[in-house]
């Protein structure tokens, strides 16, 4: 179990709180997504929970285990991280270096490492690029490869920070279809930044930010009846879920719980 207790934090004592007292409790196998406009937060939760940047007050705890310089190390290995631009997360010189680099830090050795970067990379579909370089790869395979990397290293947490918000159509429902993967075959906790609605509506539950507070936290269902909340956060509905809310201020339609129905169904199924 992941726990955010009295988060706050700035980035510059004399600027606006990124975050303020921000709390949530994120369980094992859990598939969470924290989404909110851009600025209100989202990244600056991803750095502290992988102790990339420290709290000005409040705690985090995984396992009830407090992160801090002691446990810093352990905690790491457990967390893997993806970041929105790929071509910040490479460090090797092709696909097979890149993933490997992960590994030998964990001192995985050779024959181990040989065997765990085609088991990984097979799961993702990029068996055939071992050699590539990465500013050869579209913006789907270098996310699929960074997915590859943290799978390959096992961690249990598996955090990504905007992972499809510069991918085409394709290459995000590639990267959904590896997210939902993660928790169904691999079991592993969840914890998708995105301001996708639609993305966000397949997770377990949704943590809504809004200038560094949690505003609301709670399963999608409940999140994205709530027109207010979604207009007042500045989120872009998807069409299908602006379809559904327009439906619904209409009495002559709203009024037809059938319909209602079928337009929430056809949005989740978007
Ligand atoms: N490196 C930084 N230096 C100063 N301010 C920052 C830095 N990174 C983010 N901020 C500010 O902190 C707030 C939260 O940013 P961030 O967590 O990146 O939001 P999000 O990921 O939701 O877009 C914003 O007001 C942003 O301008
Ligand atoms: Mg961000």
């Amino acid at each position: 179990m992941i726990e955010f207790k009295n988060v706050s934090f700035s980035y510059n004592t004399n600027e606006d709180k990124a975050l303020d007292d921000v709390s949530f409790a994120i369980a094992d196998q859990e598939w969470v997504s924290i989404i909110g406009h851009n600025g209100s937060g989202k990244s600056t939760i991803a750095k502290l929970l992988v102790g990339l940047l420290t709290a000005n007050s409040g705690k985090i705890f995984y396992d009830g285990i407090i992160l801090d310089e002691k446990s810093i190390d352990e905690i790491r290995k457990k967390v893997g991280i993806v970041f929105q631009n790929p071509d910040n997360q490479f460090v090797g010189y092709n696909v097979k270096y890149d993933i490997a680099f992960g590994l030998e830090n964990q001192q995985v050795p050779r024959e181990k490492m040989l065997e765990l970067i085609k088991e990984y990379t097979l799961k993702v579909g990029m068996e055939n690029e071992l050699e590539r370089e990465p500013q050869t790869l579209s913006g789907g395979q270098k996310q699929r490869v960074a997915i590859a990397g943290i799978l390959a290293l096992n961690c249990d947490i598996v955090i990504l920070d905007e992972a499809t918000s510069m991918l085409d159509p394709e290459g995000t429902e590639e990267i959904i279809k590896l997210i939902v993967e993660l928790k169904e075959k691999y079991h592993k906790t969840i914890i998708c930044i995105t301001h996708d609605l639609a993305l966000a509506s397949k997770s377990d539950r949704v943590i809504v930010l809004k200038a560094g507070r949690v505003i609301k936290a709670d399963k999608p269902a409940i999140i994205f009846q709530d027109r207010q909340l979604l207009q007042s956060s500045n989120l872009d509905m998807p069409f299908d879920l602006r379809i559904y809310h327009e439906a619904a201020t209409i009495a002559k339609l709203n009024n037809n719980k059938e319909l209602m129905e079928a337009l929430w169904e056809y949005h989740l199924k978007k």
